[in-house]
């Protein structure tokens, strides 16, 4: 049968570990869908850097109409990162008649209406799991599992850097800037890491679960962001001392109609499940009026947890082109509910 053809922007630590995830998987992949799954172009920037992934060099390009242009090529997933060119490349992708997969939160955070506007004219998939906490589902089970609930509250641990960061400073006292390079030696953190510290990694993927979660359009200027920057080791030392330990917290509440939206570092009591959530995992905290509440809990960044999610998006994507009808579950029709600003 004929394989479902997948255009791949970038192989870094994400493009890296998704390749490894289809290459290790092709067969189970192949009899999950009666099709298999083939990567035929990588786009990089480099061709002669070497690779976390063996590759065959022929599918590496650095032409991006190798991938945007070839009408083989049904499913684009772009892992390359930030706005300029990721958002012209998905933009082509889409009026190509392209499905697209991306882990890129700046764009989504920003740009996502306009990109889901592209893809439900098209009827056309854009599936963007991995954007949020990394290899946990998250993006479905809003859109989808928890969709009879009227979510009351999101709350959690939305970025693997900072999480790794705080853990290693309150159990090793480890120095700030020693734990960052360990965690981009890791492939944790964004290319500039100051999204990460700054809080504005987790401001965006705030922005977009709350968006979902609330049906509403929260964007990142919504969302108020402090980052870790501030947090000594004293502060951590006295909050330990009283019982507590701090955790970069990204909350989302829906107050008397509006959709407040914070991050923020906050003191949790140790004997609350977010203080155990150590190192790189991340956990969200969600509240239904019908279910009640929900915990999901896993690993929020490195290469094969978000390639988990970023296979999984693309198996989704082959099936439903498979069976003939895209564009399912990828467009929320956001309402636009009142922002309620920090302190009101
Ligand atoms: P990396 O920097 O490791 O990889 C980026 C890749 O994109 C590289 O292969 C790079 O090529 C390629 N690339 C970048 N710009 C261009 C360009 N202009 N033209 C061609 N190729 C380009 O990033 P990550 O893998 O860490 O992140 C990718 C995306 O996934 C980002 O949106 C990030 O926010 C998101 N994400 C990351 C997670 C993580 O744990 N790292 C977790 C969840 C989401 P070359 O290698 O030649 O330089
Ligand atoms: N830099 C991000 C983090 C990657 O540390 O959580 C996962 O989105």
């Amino acid at each position: 049968k004929q394989p479902i053809m997948v255009g791949l922007l970038g192989l870094g630590t994400v493009g890296g570990g998704t390749l490894r995830i289809l290459q290790n998987r092709v067969e189970d992949i192949a009899q999950r869908l009666g099709r298999p799954v083939q990567v035929k172009k990588v786009l990089v920037r480099n061709l002669h850097k070497p690779r976390p992934v063996v590759v065959d060099p022929a599918l590496l390009t650095d032409n991006p109409a190798d991938i945007l242009e070839d009408p083989e090529i049904s499913i684009v997933v772009e892992l390359m990162g930030g706005i300029h060119p990721a958002l012209d490349y998905i933009k082509s992708a889409l009026k190509a008649g392209k499905n697209v997969v991306t882990a890129n939160k700046d764009l989504m955070a920003v740009h996502g209406r306009e990109l889901f506007d592209l893809a439900e004219a098209k009827e056309l998939d854009l599936e963007f799991e991995a954007s949020v906490a990394g290899g946990i589902p998250i993006i479905r089970p809003l859109k989808v599992c928890l969709a009879a609930n009227r979510i009351e509250e999101l709350k959690g641990i939305i970025n693997g850097t900072t999480n790794f960061i705080l853990t290693k400073m309150t159990q090793e006292g480890s120095d700030f800037g020693e734990v960052l390079k360990e965690a981009q030696a890791l492939g944790y953190a964004e290319a500039d890491p100051t999204a990460d510290v700054e809080g504005l990694d987790a401001a965006r993927k705030l922005a977009i679960v709350a968006s979902i979660a609330f049906n509403s359009r929260i964007t990142l200027n919504d969302v108020y962001v402090e980052g870790i920057t501030k947090v000594t080791a004293r502060d951590i030392q006295y909050a330990r001392q009283m019982g507590y330990t701090i955790k970069l917290l990204g909350i989302a509440k829906e107050i008397d109609g509006k959709v407040e939206a914070r991050v923020h570092p906050a003191m949790i009591p140790d004997c609350h499940p977010l203080a155990a959530v150590n190192d790189a995992f991340n956990a969200i905290f969600v509240k239904g009026d019908a279910v009640g509440e929900t915990m999901f809990y896993g690993r929020g960044a490195g290469d094969m947890p978000t390639g988990s999610a970023v296979v999984g998006d693309i198996i989704d994507v082959a099936r439903n082109i498979i069976k003939g009808h895209t564009g399912r579950i990828s467009c929320t029709c956001y309402h636009q509910k009142p922002v309620r600003p920090i302190g009101e």
